[in-house]
Protein backbone atom coordinates (compact mmCIF):
# COMPACT_ATOMS: atom_id res chain seq x y z
CA UNK A 1 0.00 0.00 0.00
CA UNK A 2 0.88 3.43 -0.92
CA UNK A 3 1.69 5.84 1.97
CA UNK A 4 -0.73 8.14 0.25
CA UNK A 5 -3.43 6.12 -0.11
CA UNK A 6 -5.95 7.39 2.70
CA UNK A 7 -5.14 10.70 0.88
CA UNK A 8 -5.23 9.65 -2.42
CA UNK A 9 -6.46 12.69 -4.58
CA UNK A 10 -6.38 15.43 -2.05
CA UNK A 11 -5.03 18.70 -3.80
CA UNK A 12 -4.22 22.46 -1.94
CA UNK A 13 -3.16 24.81 -4.06
CA UNK A 14 -1.08 27.94 -2.23
CA UNK A 15 -0.58 31.25 -3.37
CA UNK A 16 2.95 32.69 -1.86
CA UNK A 17 3.69 36.28 -1.90
CA UNK A 18 6.37 37.48 -0.83
CA UNK A 19 8.59 41.25 -0.81
CA UNK A 20 5.78 43.48 -1.29
CA UNK A 21 7.84 46.29 0.60
CA UNK A 22 4.74 48.58 1.60
CA UNK A 23 3.79 48.87 -2.37
CA UNK A 24 -0.18 48.60 -2.13
CA UNK A 25 -1.43 48.80 -5.60
CA UNK A 26 0.73 45.53 -6.44
CA UNK A 27 -0.50 44.04 -3.26
CA UNK A 28 -4.09 45.13 -4.06
CA UNK A 29 -3.63 44.03 -7.82
CA UNK A 30 -1.81 40.78 -6.74
CA UNK A 31 -5.11 39.99 -3.77
CA UNK A 32 -7.77 40.56 -6.83
CA UNK A 33 -5.99 38.11 -8.97
CA UNK A 34 -5.76 35.29 -6.17
CA UNK A 35 -9.07 36.56 -5.13
CA UNK A 36 -10.29 35.59 -9.00
CA UNK A 37 -9.15 31.79 -8.26
CA UNK A 38 -11.61 30.12 -7.04
CA UNK A 39 -9.08 26.89 -6.88
CA UNK A 40 -6.65 28.72 -3.85
CA UNK A 41 -7.08 27.36 -0.46
CA UNK A 42 -4.84 29.58 1.04
CA UNK A 43 -2.64 32.73 1.17
CA UNK A 44 0.82 32.94 2.62
CA UNK A 45 3.45 35.83 2.49
CA UNK A 46 7.15 34.92 2.85
CA UNK A 47 8.07 38.54 4.79
CA UNK A 48 9.16 41.79 3.54
CA UNK A 49 6.13 43.75 4.38
CA UNK A 50 7.67 47.46 4.49
CA UNK A 51 10.46 49.41 2.88
CA UNK A 52 10.64 51.22 -0.25
CA UNK A 53 7.29 52.91 -0.48
CA UNK A 54 5.23 55.06 1.05
CA UNK A 55 2.28 52.11 2.51
CA UNK A 56 4.12 50.49 5.15
CA UNK A 57 1.22 50.98 7.90
CA UNK A 58 -1.46 50.04 5.20
CA UNK A 59 0.24 47.07 3.92
CA UNK A 60 0.58 45.57 6.73
CA UNK A 61 -3.06 46.53 7.71
CA UNK A 62 -4.43 45.17 4.51
CA UNK A 63 -2.57 42.08 5.44
CA UNK A 64 -4.14 41.58 8.98
CA UNK A 65 -7.65 42.49 7.64
CA UNK A 66 -7.27 39.82 4.96
CA UNK A 67 -5.74 36.91 7.61
CA UNK A 68 -2.77 36.49 5.37
CA UNK A 69 -0.16 34.93 7.57
CA UNK A 70 3.16 34.76 7.01
CA UNK A 71 6.52 34.83 8.39
CA UNK A 72 9.75 37.48 9.04
CA UNK A 73 11.41 39.25 6.57
CA UNK A 74 14.82 41.34 7.56
CA UNK A 75 12.62 44.20 6.84
CA UNK A 76 10.46 43.46 9.14
CA UNK A 77 12.49 42.14 12.18
CA UNK A 78 14.69 45.35 11.87
CA UNK A 79 11.98 47.57 11.47
CA UNK A 80 10.10 46.26 14.64
CA UNK A 81 13.04 45.97 16.28
CA UNK A 82 14.56 49.60 15.42
CA UNK A 83 18.21 47.98 14.73
CA UNK A 84 20.55 50.12 13.08
CA UNK A 85 20.09 49.09 9.69
CA UNK A 86 17.45 47.15 7.21
CA UNK A 87 20.03 44.01 6.83
CA UNK A 88 20.02 44.64 3.41
CA UNK A 89 22.58 44.80 0.93
CA UNK A 90 24.32 47.14 -1.11
CA UNK A 91 27.15 47.22 -4.48
CA UNK A 92 27.95 50.41 -4.54
CA UNK A 93 27.65 54.34 -1.94
CA UNK A 94 24.59 55.22 -3.69
CA UNK A 95 23.06 51.99 -2.97
CA UNK A 96 23.67 52.49 0.68
CA UNK A 97 22.55 55.76 0.52
CA UNK A 98 19.15 54.85 -0.83
CA UNK A 99 19.00 51.92 1.61
CA UNK A 100 19.59 54.05 4.59
CA UNK A 101 16.96 56.73 3.55
CA UNK A 102 14.16 54.43 2.99
CA UNK A 103 15.04 52.50 6.20
CA UNK A 104 14.71 55.68 8.07
CA UNK A 105 11.72 57.50 6.26
CA UNK A 106 9.74 53.54 7.24
CA UNK A 107 11.27 53.65 10.76
CA UNK A 108 9.56 57.34 10.94
CA UNK A 109 6.27 56.45 9.31
CA UNK A 110 5.46 53.07 11.03
CA UNK A 111 2.71 53.15 13.42
CA UNK A 112 3.69 51.42 17.12
CA UNK A 113 0.73 48.44 16.03
CA UNK A 114 2.86 48.25 12.32
CA UNK A 115 5.93 47.43 14.67
CA UNK A 116 4.53 45.19 16.94
CA UNK A 117 2.52 43.55 13.76
CA UNK A 118 5.75 43.24 12.28
CA UNK A 119 7.95 41.58 15.60
CA UNK A 120 5.42 39.43 16.12
CA UNK A 121 5.97 37.51 12.53
CA UNK A 122 7.31 34.10 13.03
CA UNK A 123 10.41 33.27 11.68
CA UNK A 124 9.52 30.47 9.78
CA UNK A 125 5.99 28.55 9.13
CA UNK A 126 5.45 24.67 8.74
CA UNK A 127 2.61 23.32 6.45
CA UNK A 128 1.63 20.08 5.97
CA UNK A 129 -1.39 20.24 3.26
CA UNK A 130 -2.35 16.19 3.53
CA UNK A 131 -3.16 16.52 7.39
CA UNK A 132 0.12 15.48 8.80
CA UNK A 133 -1.07 12.28 10.11
CA UNK A 134 -0.28 11.12 6.45
CA UNK A 135 2.99 10.86 5.07
CA UNK A 136 2.83 13.81 2.29
CA UNK A 137 4.97 16.44 1.75
CA UNK A 138 5.32 19.81 3.76
CA UNK A 139 6.20 23.19 3.06
CA UNK A 140 8.71 25.28 4.58
CA UNK A 141 8.32 29.15 4.49
CA UNK A 142 11.13 30.91 5.10
CA UNK A 143 12.49 34.64 4.11
CA UNK A 144 16.19 34.19 3.83
CA UNK A 145 18.11 30.65 4.91
CA UNK A 146 17.51 28.49 8.08
CA UNK A 147 19.83 30.86 10.41
CA UNK A 148 18.76 34.53 9.54
CA UNK A 149 16.14 36.16 7.04
CA UNK A 150 19.52 38.54 5.59
CA UNK A 151 21.31 35.62 3.63
CA UNK A 152 20.56 35.82 -0.34
CA UNK A 153 19.16 32.14 -1.08
CA UNK A 154 19.76 32.94 -4.67
CA UNK A 155 19.46 30.73 -8.08
CA UNK A 156 22.84 30.95 -8.48
CA UNK A 157 23.20 28.64 -5.13
CA UNK A 158 25.26 25.47 -5.58
CA UNK A 159 23.48 22.40 -5.05
CA UNK A 160 25.49 21.61 -2.02
CA UNK A 161 24.20 25.02 -0.28
CA UNK A 162 20.74 24.02 -1.12
CA UNK A 163 21.42 20.00 0.18
CA UNK A 164 22.44 22.07 3.52
CA UNK A 165 19.83 24.22 4.13
CA UNK A 166 17.32 21.08 3.01
CA UNK A 167 19.10 18.64 5.76
CA UNK A 168 19.06 21.79 8.44
CA UNK A 169 15.49 22.49 7.86
CA UNK A 170 14.76 18.90 7.98
CA UNK A 171 13.33 18.63 4.44
CA UNK A 172 12.61 15.07 2.93
CA UNK A 173 12.55 14.35 -0.98
CA UNK A 174 9.40 15.85 -1.80
CA UNK A 175 9.38 18.80 0.10
CA UNK A 176 9.11 22.26 -0.37
CA UNK A 177 11.52 25.10 1.37
CA UNK A 178 9.86 28.55 -0.46
CA UNK A 179 11.72 30.95 0.31
CA UNK A 180 12.04 35.26 -0.33
CA UNK A 181 14.07 38.08 -0.08
CA UNK A 182 16.18 38.48 -3.79
CA UNK A 183 13.23 39.69 -5.55
CA UNK A 184 13.90 37.02 -8.36
CA UNK A 185 11.89 33.97 -9.29
CA UNK A 186 12.81 30.79 -9.72
CA UNK A 187 12.72 27.13 -8.61
CA UNK A 188 15.12 24.23 -8.67
CA UNK A 189 15.00 20.24 -7.14
CA UNK A 190 17.81 19.70 -5.34
CA UNK A 191 18.26 15.60 -3.91
CA UNK A 192 14.39 15.45 -3.88
CA UNK A 193 13.60 18.63 -2.21
CA UNK A 194 11.99 21.86 -4.55
CA UNK A 195 13.56 24.97 -3.78
CA UNK A 196 11.29 27.80 -4.39
CA UNK A 197 12.30 31.61 -4.57
CA UNK A 198 8.78 33.43 -4.89
CA UNK A 199 9.86 36.51 -6.26
CA UNK A 200 8.66 39.68 -5.16
CA UNK A 201 5.10 41.44 -5.16
CA UNK A 202 6.16 45.44 -4.53
CA UNK A 203 9.79 45.63 -6.03
CA UNK A 204 11.03 42.85 -8.76
CA UNK A 205 14.66 42.95 -9.71
CA UNK A 206 14.31 40.38 -12.68
CA UNK A 207 13.83 43.73 -14.99
CA UNK A 208 9.64 42.56 -15.17
CA UNK A 209 8.14 45.38 -13.17
CA UNK A 210 4.78 43.41 -12.86
CA UNK A 211 4.23 42.76 -9.41
CA UNK A 212 5.35 38.59 -9.24
CA UNK A 213 3.82 35.36 -7.16
CA UNK A 214 3.92 32.07 -6.86
CA UNK A 215 0.89 29.22 -7.22
CA UNK A 216 2.44 25.92 -5.50
CA UNK A 217 0.03 22.69 -5.61
CA UNK A 218 0.45 20.10 -3.55
CA UNK A 219 -1.17 16.43 -4.73
CA UNK A 220 -1.22 13.41 -2.29
CA UNK A 221 0.16 11.51 -5.98
CA UNK A 222 1.54 13.55 -8.04
CA UNK A 223 4.01 15.92 -5.76
CA UNK A 224 4.67 19.49 -5.79
CA UNK A 225 4.25 21.82 -8.94
CA UNK A 226 4.95 25.21 -9.56
CA UNK A 227 3.68 28.07 -11.36
CA UNK A 228 5.03 31.71 -11.46
CA UNK A 229 2.35 34.62 -11.95
CA UNK A 230 2.83 37.89 -13.22
CA UNK A 231 -0.30 40.94 -12.85
CA UNK A 232 0.19 44.04 -13.87
CA UNK A 233 -0.64 46.97 -11.67
CA UNK A 234 -1.23 50.50 -11.47
CA UNK A 235 2.68 51.27 -11.31
CA UNK A 236 2.41 55.30 -11.98
CA UNK A 237 0.54 55.13 -8.64
CA UNK A 238 3.07 53.28 -7.03
CA UNK A 239 6.12 55.86 -8.45
CA UNK A 240 4.26 59.11 -8.15
CA UNK A 241 3.57 58.37 -4.29
CA UNK A 242 7.37 57.69 -3.67
CA UNK A 243 8.04 60.85 -5.40
CA UNK A 244 5.21 63.09 -3.77
CA UNK A 245 6.99 61.04 -0.23
CA UNK A 246 9.94 62.00 0.04
CA UNK A 247 11.69 59.08 -0.63
CA UNK A 248 14.22 58.75 -2.84
CA UNK A 249 13.26 58.93 -6.93
CA UNK A 250 15.08 56.13 -7.74
CA UNK A 251 12.80 53.86 -5.82
CA UNK A 252 10.30 54.89 -8.60
CA UNK A 253 12.73 54.13 -10.86
CA UNK A 254 13.14 50.70 -9.99
CA UNK A 255 9.44 49.56 -9.98
CA UNK A 256 8.78 51.27 -13.29
CA UNK A 257 12.01 48.95 -14.72
CA UNK A 258 11.69 45.88 -12.59
CA UNK A 259 14.85 46.70 -11.26
CA UNK A 260 17.00 47.29 -14.49
CA UNK A 261 17.59 50.80 -13.20
CA UNK A 262 21.19 51.38 -12.46
CA UNK A 263 20.90 52.39 -8.82
CA UNK A 264 18.81 49.12 -8.27
CA UNK A 265 19.52 47.73 -4.76
CA UNK A 266 18.89 44.49 -3.13
CA UNK A 267 16.57 44.32 0.02
FE1 LIG B 1 12.92 42.24 0.21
Amino acid sequence: MRANDDVGGVTMRYALISDIHANLPALEAVLADIGGRADVGATYHLGDLVGYAPWPNEVVARLRNAAIPGVAGNYDSTVATSYKHCGCRYEDARQEELSHLSYRWTLADVSAQTKALLGGLPFRIDLRPMGGHASGPTMILLHGDQVLNTVYVHEARPDAFLEKMGMALGARSGDAVCVGHTHKPWHRVVAGIHYVNTGSVGRPKDGDWRAGYVLLDVEADAGVRVEFVRVEYDVDRAARAIVESGLPNELADHLRTGGAAPAAMNG
